[in-house]
């Protein structure tokens, strides 16, 4: 095959990345495949039901199931016939008991796809890997492929967040094109050829590069975060007020606002577990202390979960059989993503210490509830707040902005407030009459 024309596509693994790039892929006219060794998703995916809450992504799904160029497989035999780039886009989540990445899904991807290649195809790797792993996974696929060295492996990281995966997937910032040859890479430039023609700016580089750009993305931003968080405990030292602080920063050009919005700080699948996998593959490799700063991202961040309790705590004057409001579980709005969820945490520390907590989130409940079900729950923001002496912002999707303190005055005990996020207007709430906390601000 000539290495411009348009190859057909494999997606292996079809969680969040998976099932997004597969979808976009055929809707920019692309022939592909996904694959996934759960049937369940198969067959979820398959029947037009995307399996998490993505905004957008479900009416993409039926377009491209529409137009028959998507399907949906657990045969890696299939997926080895079909394919010409295979895109591997398996989790890497944290070891337990480790903060190194977990690879069994990668290796097993791999594994079950090499046996299959019989010609010359393009493996491209998509997750979150420690650097150094393509150059094993290149030896694995000679090994194992009957094709050998036929079969040849390029790295292009995913930058997708949740809550805007459709548009980060058909309209991203750049693609980094990690390769070892030219045809390579002419393989690539055909697989993404309509997102390259709305000229998106392309890195070429080699493999060891392209794995160490997205950790080296997800430590910047991660950073960023906790270090205004840690100008947040500076403020509470000296009561100073966070959010001017930060305004003041992002006016700045040279930082801008962006990720440097104060409060709970980061969640999610990714930010926590990528910065701990790049510390501990750094420590493997002997430039541990080039890093070891993430360490202390790591720490603050996890500190304004803690601070967050403490201040509901001085606002209660104690927690134990207190009603507790707890707006928000999903690690950010627009998700339904609970993995290392600060909001839950929170609510979950504060039902620890005897407090009467009610949960409420707009897309993570069912997530929340089977994850924690020795948590309470109810049906709205105004009902888990009935009767309660304190409401606490910890997630902030816009249906928690948009409620008017006065009708909440309506429902609640006591008129308090804490913003773990900055979300809300203080000086409304306050004119409303209710007293209000952020971390931060005094
Ligand atoms: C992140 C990266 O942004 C994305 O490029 C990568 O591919 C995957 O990891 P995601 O996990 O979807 O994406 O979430 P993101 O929007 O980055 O938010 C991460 C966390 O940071 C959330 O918990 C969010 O609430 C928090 N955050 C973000 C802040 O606390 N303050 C900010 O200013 C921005």
């Amino acid at each position: 095959m000539n290495p411009t024309e348009s190859p057909r596509l494999t997606v292996i693994g079809t969680g969040y990345l998976g099932a997004t790039h597969a979808i976009c892929m055929a809707v920019l006219g692309f022939e592909v495949l996904g694959v996934d060794v759960d049937q369940r998703k198969v067959d979820r995916l398959a029947s037009g039901e995307v399996p998490f809450f993505e905004p957008g992504l479900p009416e993409l799904l039926t377009k491209a199931l529409e137009s028959g160029r998507l399907r949906f497989t657990t045969s890696f035999e299939e997926a080895g016939e079909f394919g010409d780039v295979h895109f591997l886009c398996v989790g890497t989540p944290q070891q337990p008991g480790s903060d190194a990445a977990d690879l069994t899904y990668v290796d097993a991807a791999v594994r079950a796809l090499a046996p299959n290649l019989t010609r010359r195809a393009l493996v491209v790797g998509k997750s979150t890997v420690p650097v150094g792993t393509a150059q094993r996974i290149t030896g694995v696929l000679h090994d194992l492929a009957p094709a050998g060295e036929d079969v040849e492996l390029a790295w292009n990281p995913e930058f997708l967040r949740e809550g805007f995966a459709v548009d980060d997937t058909m309209r991203p910032d750049r693609l980094v094109f990690g390769v070892a040859s030219d045809w390579a890479l002419e393989r690539l430039e055909a697989a993404f050829r309509p997102i390259l023609d709305l000229g998106t700016p392309v890195v070429r580089t080699d493999l060891a590069t392209a794995e160490l750009v997205k950790v080296a993305a997800n430590s910047f931003l991660a950073t960023k975060i906790s270090y205004i968080n840690a100008m947040a405990e500076v403020c509470e030292a000296v009561g100073a007020d966070i959010k001017h602080l930060a305004d003041s920063l992002a006016l700045d050009d040279r930082i801008g606002g962006k990720f440097l919005k104060p409060g709970l700080g980061f969640g999610g699948g990714c930010l926590p577990k990528d910065i701990r996998a790049f510390a501990h593959r750094a420590e493997e490799l002997g430039v541990g202390q080039a890093v070891s700063f993430l360490r202390e991202v790591d720490d603050i961040n996890r500190r304004r979960r803690a601070r967050t309790v403490d201040l509901v705590r001085e606002m209660l004057g104690g927690i134990s059989g207190k009603r507790i409001a707890a707006w928000g579980a999903a690690f950010k709005p627009n998700s339904d993503d609970i993995r290392d969820a600060p909001a839950l945490d929170v609510a979950r520390t504060m039902h620890g210490l005897g407090g009467h907590v009610r949960v409420f989130d707009p897309a993570a409940l069912d997530n929340a509830r089977r994850a924690f079900p020795e948590l309470r729950y109810g049906d709205s923001a105004l009902d888990v707040a009935q009767d309660a002496d304190v409401v606490v912002l910890l997630t902030e999707w816009s249906d928690f902005k948009e409620i008017d303190p006065e009708a909440l005055a309506q429902v609640v005990r006591h008129k308090r407030i804490v913003d773990g996020r900055h979300a809300l207007d203080a000086d409304r709430w306050r004119a409303a009459g209710w007293e209000y906390r952020a971390l931060g601000r005094s």
